[in-house]
């Protein structure tokens, strides 16, 4: 079982797709592990771990403690966590976080939520021998301030700023860049823009990779489905059904039977 490097994925571009996918556990990243070249610790943790309705709020603490399970699990994938909002207010207290993620998890990059303005914070970390993620469009840790999430670049001002935060990010050091929750026409100029691969998520197929947060894939949160998600389970549903019949079975007595009873 060979590692994934950020070179295998580098050579990726434009030959394969690459597959993210969320973690935050060390049993689903054991289940995830032989599937996905990427696996990430993102700050969703917030949400589908957390039960809030926002990303805001995690501490640097909290994801390493999160990283440091999935890192048990994902002895394959390339395992990225994420810089939680308020982590990344300056260049040197950005390094301070980020050297404690990555000394504690064993990470193999940060990802950090950003526009053209994390360039000085990316080449920073990047002098320290810090890999870092871009993650441009849509930027969750800005929700509150503008009010809830909405799809970035629609227009061609906004289209062009963010071709150019790709632009200024990928060379200030960016490993790759994540484009969330654009147009499709606009994540596939990004790409052909970079020689970084990027990953998408709400951005349509043209990226070098696809990224989803696990709970919304496989149906676990079904309160809410953005358009974006593709559910590949009816897990809610599943778990819904096995926890009705072991609370039958104990009411009934039918839980534990002889067979899973010590008789010495
Ligand atoms: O926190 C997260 O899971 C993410 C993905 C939505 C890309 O950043």
């Amino acid at each position: 079982m060979k590692k994934v490097t950020i070179g295998d994925l580098v050579a990726k571009k434009n030959r394969e797709k690459i597959v993210m996918i969320t973690a935050y556990d060390a049993l689903f990243a054991r289940l995830f592990d032989d599937y996905a070249d990427m696996i990430l610790v993102g700050d969703s943790l917030n949400m589908s771990f957390g039960g809030k309705n926002e990303t805001i709020g995690l501490s640097v603490d909290e994801m390493i403690y999160h990283a440091k399970a999935v890192q048990m699990g994902a002895k394959r994938a390339f395992l990225v966590v994420d810089m939680p909002f308020g982590s990344t207010i300056t260049p040197e207290i950005t390094l301070k976080n980020a050297v404690k993620i990555y000394k504690n998890t064993l990470c193999d990059a940060v990802k950090i939520e950003g526009s053209k303005e994390m360039a000085q914070t990316i080449k920073l970390l990047n002098q320290n021998g810090i890999a870092v993620i871009a993650h441009i469009g849509l930027k969750p840790q800005l929700s509150r301030k503008e009010g809830g999430y909405r799809v970035a670049g629609k227009d061609e001002n906004e289209a062009n700023a963010i071709i150019e935060d790709a632009l200024v990010l990928e060379a200030a050091g960016a490993k790759m860049v994540l484009i969330e929750g654009v147009p499709s026409h606009l994540a596939k100029r990004v790409t052909q823009a970079l020689s970084v691969p990027t990953i998408g998520i709400g951005a349509g197929s043209d990226t070098d990779g696809q990224v989803l947060v696990w709970s919304d894939a496989f149906g676990f949160y079904d309160e809410f489905k953005p358009k974006f998600v593709k559910r590949y389970l009816d897990g809610a549903n599943l778990i819904r059904e096995a926890m009705k019949k072991y609370a039958d079975e104990v009411k009934n007595i039918k839980f534990p039977s002889q067979e899973y009873e010590y008789t010495k």
